[in-house]
């Protein structure tokens, strides 16, 4: 049988990059969409040292036609849509951009796929940011949603127009419901690699304080390389699905600065200042998610 093949969109991304070393190591042949920048933006498949073995293919996801004609010229098995605007803070900034790109791209994805080749298996990154602030103390497949961002509602749209195409077309696509996940990977923006970068260059003398806004928010935390291995599962399943993956575990940003600095000998109190630069107008202060249903049908 011939190798399979995939499609990441969003591959210069965290779980993209991660996303393509590990379906190379399976065998896949890796096609990879990325967006045209004045800088070219390949860094995390160039430290993973997979640059050379994925075929880049440039497309945006506010261009249905650039979608349209890459899906045509890699005729994949399976697509990992990873591509978004994905920080949060920035959608506040930028809601509607955001929901062109995070919300609307997924069907014009979904639409390249309908009409190219309904038997091409989806994966949607959708996020626990959908449940907001939801009063429940853990979440799984079926907490009630409850957005807290334009981010996330327009992350809503991309989670149930995935489902729509599922049941209306009989497409093979999946939603994967995934907390946060961190990695060396990560983008500098996000609390955890901003912090560990904070403190390597306190470290070195270079800065002497980092300002961080809300630190009583609790996060699920994960680790991105295990994180893609499920989203590959979820597409190896017998019928299509929807899926939390998560840790069951939640920690404070506090707590993650004051680890970060213990572990350089340092007391994080001496060097974060709290500023309102970074406080967001809404934001979500508590996730922990049920892994259950993953755990019993993805193992
Ligand atoms: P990331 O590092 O921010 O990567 C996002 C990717 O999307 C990058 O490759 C980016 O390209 C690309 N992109 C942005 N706008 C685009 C456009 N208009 N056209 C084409 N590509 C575009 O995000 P990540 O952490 O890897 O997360 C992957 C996905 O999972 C995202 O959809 C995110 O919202 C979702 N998610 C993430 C987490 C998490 O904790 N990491 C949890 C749940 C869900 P550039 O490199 O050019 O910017
Ligand atoms: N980024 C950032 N910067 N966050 C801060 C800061 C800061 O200086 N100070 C406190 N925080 C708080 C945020 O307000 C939030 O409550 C928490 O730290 C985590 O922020 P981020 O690391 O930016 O991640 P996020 O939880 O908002 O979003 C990430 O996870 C989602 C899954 O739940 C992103 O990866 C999303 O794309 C993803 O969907």
């Amino acid at each position: 049988m011939p190798n399979k093949s995939a499609i990441i969109i969003g591959i210069t991304g965290q779980d993209g990059a991660y996303l393509a070393k590990f379906l190379l190591d399976k065998g896949y042949e890796v096609f990879g969409i990325f967006r045209r920048l004045s800088t070219p933006n390949f860094w995390r498949l160039q430290y993973l040292g997979i640059f050379d073995r994925v075929n880049l293919i440039p497309a945006d996801l506010i261009d249905g036609t650039s979608l349209v004609e890459a899906i045509k010229i890699s005729e994949p098995d399976e697509i990992y849509h990873l591509a978004a605007q994905s920080f949060v803070g920035a959608s506040f900034e930028q809601p509607v951009g955001t929901g062109e790109i995070t919300g609307l791209g997924t069907t014009r994805i979904l639409e390249a796929i309908r009409h190219i080749n309904p038997k091409i298996k989806f994966y949607q990154a959708s996020t626990s940011e959908l449940y907001g602030n939801n009063k429940s103390g853990i979440q799984n497949e079926d907490t009630p949603f409850r957005p807290a961002s334009p981010y996330a509602a327009a992350k809503l749209y991309g989670y149930w127009i995935t489902k729509i195409y599922r049941e209306s077309y009989g497409i093979f696509a999946c939603n994967g419901i995934l907390f946060n996940h961190e990695s060396p990977l990560r983008g500098l923006e996000f609390v955890t690699r901003k912090i560990s970068n904070a403190v390597a260059k306190i470290v070195l003398g270079m800065e002497s304080s980092i300002e961080l806004g809300n630190l009583e928010a609790k996060r699920d935390w994960g680790y991105a390389p295990e994180y893609v291995e499920a989203m590959w599962l979820m597409l190896q399943q017998d019928e299509p699905d929807d899926y939390v993956i998560a840790t069951n575990e939640a920690h404070s940003v506090k707590e993650f600065a004051q680890k970060a600095f213990e572990i350089a000998g340092l007391n994080w109190k001496n060097h974060v200042k709290v500023s309102q630069k970074f406080l967001r107008p809404l934001d979500v202060n508590f996730l922990r998610g049920d892994y259950s249903k993953a755990k019993e049908k993805l193992g």
